[in-house]
């Protein structure tokens, strides 16, 4: 039995991510000594955080890194395990990955591919046509009407080693998009990618919405993403919440923590450049549905 969530098709309460991160002493001796004590320092990562997501809004999860933005999406599509609180997504609880709720998300990874480089996208998209059990003549549909909108339809059959970092990234929406998922969790989907690529993205975002109604949960530390695609903004910073509301809002003089908005304004493709600086992801659970359907097993956490 799944559980209903109380509103909204995302609903986030008092979520808590605390990581225990080992201390790593120095010297030779310090190092024996800590096999048998290890210290631990404990990093709250997301800390007691909660919100509502209505069917069809697009939300940017704006914050500086480290703020806890991908630790939230990984909580909210069941890769980590909350310390304490909890999320239903879709009347669904993440963690216990069900077939039928990891057939409703996709989350995609800016910084993390899961396409085959070796082989044209077709193939992987074939693949997740297997996996996600897609009709053919959705599947036929969903490709054409998605490469269209991202303008690689001539590169489906280019191997994937020889596209352009943001060809590669289409390719990326394209096979996390192909089975129709009803909410779609998209962590810096633009990082490090050219200027053109970025903008093509946010339309492609913005006119999928359009015709799907799907609901989209995007986190960047660039302003321009949020801005362009979103109608409302949470702020995180340091794990907690610290603003909830119209993407107008954000920009007014009154508005509290001024100074992280303005550090992420004019990030864009100038930042997009210098920025690498997200943790690395765990990737303990597959980012993909169904091809981890069974693993919901927790990250390690150092
Ligand atoms: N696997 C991990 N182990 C220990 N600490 C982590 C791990 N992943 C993230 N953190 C820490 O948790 C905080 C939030 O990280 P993250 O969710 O990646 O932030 P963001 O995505 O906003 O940059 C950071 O301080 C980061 O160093
Ligand atoms: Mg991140």
């Amino acid at each position: 039995m799944e559980t209903m969530s109380a509103t909204g098709v995302i609903s986030v309460r008092d979520l808590v991510k605390t990581y225990r991160i080992h201390e790593k002493p120095a010297g030779f001796k310090n190092t024996i000594a800590d096999l048998f004590a290890r210290k631990y320092i404990e990093k709250k990562a997301v800390d007691n955080l909660s919100f509502d997501v209505e069917p069809g809004e697009i939300v940017g999860l704006l914050g500086e890194n480290g703020a806890g933005k991908t630790t939230t999406l990984k909580m909210l599509t069941g890769i980590l395990y909350p310390t304490s609180g909890g999320a239903t997504v879709a009347g669904f609880i993440p963690t216990q990955r069900k077939r039928a709720f990891l057939k409703k998300i996709c989350f995609v990874m800016g910084n993390k591919s899961d396409i085959t480089w070796d082989l044209p996208a077709v193939d992987t998209f074939r693949y997740q046509q297997l996996v996600y059990g897609v009709p053919d003549k959705e599947y036929r549909e969903s490709v054409d009407m998605l490469s269209a909108l991202l303008g690689v339809s001539h590169l489906l059959n280019t191997q994937i080693r020889r596209l352009s970092l943001g060809e590669r990234m289409k390719m990326e929406l394209i096979n996390s998009f192909l089975y129709s998922p009803e909410i779609v969790f998209l962590d810096e989907p633009t990082i490090g990618l050219d200027l053109e690529s970025q903008m093509a993205i946010r339309a492609f975002l913005r006119q999928y919405r359009k015709e799907r109604q799907t609901t989209i949960i995007i986190t960047s530390h660039y302003m321009d993403d949020i801005e362009e695609t979103c109608d409302r903004v949470i702020m995180l910073n340091h794990g907690q919440k610290v603003f909830d509301g119209g993407i107008d809002e954000i920009k007014r003089p009154d508005m509290p923590f001024k100074d992280i908005v303005l550090s992420m304004m004019g990030g864009g493709a100038a930042g997009a450049a210098g920025v690498a600086g997200t943790v690395s992801t765990t990737g303990a659970a597959s980012t993909h549905g169904a091809a981890g359907a069974a693993d919901a097993s927790e990250a390690p956490e150092s």
